[in-house]
């Protein structure tokens, strides 16, 4: 099973990095699980020097939507307990992990993890239409540098009707924040999608 994290790392000049990532867990207490991180990016080259990080399970989306695009997501950050690392205010569970093995591969690297301490704030609220769309529209803004800029606006499109259609003000702030990232992101020129009507 995957599910949708963020995970936050140590950068090289003391700074954090927050990224969502999406975990393979066979243990629901996750105990031990598995991240595959792409070999270019940050949260990768810093678990490979740190060797710790904090995973984030959170049903607050407009966190994923911050992180999936580079906005500031930092302020909200209080230390860790077992690791050097800061962790998201905003969680329902939280897992501070040490990496216990780990391999490089053409594509995607290989992190084994072993929680030192896990914390849970509140509930995650359960099932919910809007915030799926927001995680799905999340991973498409992560993957606009080789998806078809129509394709992306596509989906954008239908994922923004199950928003409005089964969101509040979070899922629709969230979504918010992606819309106003992606006329940067993809090539506006190659745009011939319509929206639906709300
Ligand atoms: C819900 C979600 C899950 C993701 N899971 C992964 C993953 O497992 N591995 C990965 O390399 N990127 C994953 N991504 C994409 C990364 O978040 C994205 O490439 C990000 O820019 C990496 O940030 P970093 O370079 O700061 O580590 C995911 C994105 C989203 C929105």
């Amino acid at each position: 099973m995957i599910l949708e994290t963020i995970v936050t790392t140590r950068n090289r000049d003391g700074t954090v990095n927050i990224a969502p990532m999406g975990p393979y867990c066979d243990d629901p207490e996750l105990a031990t699980f598995e991240l595959r991180p792409f070999c270019t990016s940050t949260t990768w080259q810093n678990l490979k020097r740190s060797r710790q990080g904090i995973l984030h399970i959170t049903d607050n989306v407009e966190l994923f939507a911050r992180a999936a695009t580079g906005g500031v997501v930092e302020p909200t950050c209080l230390p860790g307990l077992m690791v050097n690392v800061e962790r998201l205010a905003d969680f329902c569970r939280c897992y501070e992990f040490q990496v216990t093995w780990l391999q490089e591969a053409r594509d995607r690297a290989t992190v084994h993890c072993r929680t030192l301490h896990a914390e849970r704030q509140r509930d995650f609220i359960g099932f919910h239409r809007a915030r799926h769309a927001v995680i799905e529209a999340c991973i498409l803004a992560t993957r606009v540098d080789f998806l078809p800029p129509q394709e992306i606006r596509r989906q954008f499109a239908e994922l923004e009707r199950l928003v409005i259609k089964t969101g509040g003000p979070a899922e629709r702030a969230a979504f918010q924040v992606l819309l106003d990232f992606l006329p940067q992101a993809v090539d506006n020129d190659s745009d011939t999608t319509e929206r639906p009507p709300a």
